[in-house]
């Protein structure tokens, strides 16, 4: 696997792909990489002769400044876990790199109401930031496929509607949530989480599936009730929970209205923000 940090090296790089009439499938991370992560490079190297993840920890999207600091960040560990996955190059730029001085990368699209819920509500700014870099990774990247995860459920329908937007010519590819063996959804914030708490993280995961499960018992106020009910307790707080739907991202009230439903919720442990969803209903 070659690293390569130097944005120009690897347009030059990219190009001579395209030339050689290389397909490029890219994964956009931002380091301390688990299973997760690698669910996503697993079908990039199966679909595209090169695979390319960029490591890069965007200063953009953190609307807190002590989240930024402390995102764990061990690129030697990361490059082990890639090379060993068969990944062709890991693209692990520097700030000055992706935003060199005096250049403006903003992205201005307007998504509507879709990047003012959930997340949107609660990290002002922090999918402005998140548009920004991924624009101008795949800019620099040109892949033809994109590997997204849908643990951020919010933010891979905010790209999809980028591209369609934008008309980007890139293939928008969405991989389900690899979760622990108790439910917790792997993160990268979950190494900052003690071994109880990571225990008990499995709440999460419970009170969604249990939702999932018996969604027609209950009307979806009722359910948003016992949520937050369920995620409650001395050790972890919500932040919310939501029903949402899958296209569109609005507010679901009577389920019975829509043929794809996605629960969302953020809960506290530990001073630690997890976030996490699931798909409730889908009517294909
Ligand atoms: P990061 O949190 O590192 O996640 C990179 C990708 O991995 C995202 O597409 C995310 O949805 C996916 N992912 C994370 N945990 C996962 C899990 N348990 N199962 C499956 N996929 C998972 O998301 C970002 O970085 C950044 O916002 C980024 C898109 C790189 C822009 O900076």
């Amino acid at each position: 696997m070659e690293i390569i940090k130097n944005t120009q090296l690897l347009e030059q790089k990219i190009k001579d792909y395209k030339k050689a009439n290389k397909t490029i499938g890219f994964t956009p991370t931002m380091g301390a990489l688990h299973d997760g992560h690698i669910s996503l490079v697993e079908p990039s190297l199966a679909e595209n002769d090169l695979t390319i993840v960029s490591i890069f920890v965007n200063p953009t999207q953190f609307n807190e400044k002590s989240d930024l600091e402390k995102y764990p960040r061990n690129l030697d560990a990361d490059a082990d876990l890639l090379s060993k996955a068969g990944v062709d190059i890991l693209y692990a730029p520097s700030v000055e790199g992706i935003y060199p001085d005096g250049s403006d990368y903003e992205v201005d699209i307007d998504l509507g109401n879709m990047v003012k819920v959930l997340e949107g509500e609660h990290r002002p700014g922090h999918f402005d930031g998140v548009l920004q870099v991924v624009k101008r990774l795949l800019d620099i990247v040109k892949p033809d496929h994109l590997y997204m995860g849908q643990k951020d459920f919010q933010q891979f329908s905010l790209i999809q509607a980028m591209i369609q937007k934008l008309q980007l010519p890139v293939n928008l590819r969405v991989c389900p949530i690899k979760r622990a063996a108790n439910g917790l959804a792997l993160s990268s914030r979950n190494q900052r989480l003690s071994k109880e708490a990571t225990l008990l993280g499995s709440i999460i995961y419970m009170t969604l599936d249990h939702i999932k499960n018996n969604f027609h018992q209950k009307t979806v106020s009722e359910w948003k009730k016992w949520a937050i009910d369920q995620l409650d307790n001395d050790w972890s707080e919500p932040e919310y929970f939501e029903f949402s739907d899958g296209y569109s991202l609005e507010d679901v009230e009577l389920q019975e209205n829509h043929q794809y439903i996605v629960a969302s919720t953020a809960v506290w442990i530990e001073k630690v923000r997890l976030i996490d969803n699931m798909i409730i209903k889908k009517v294909d």
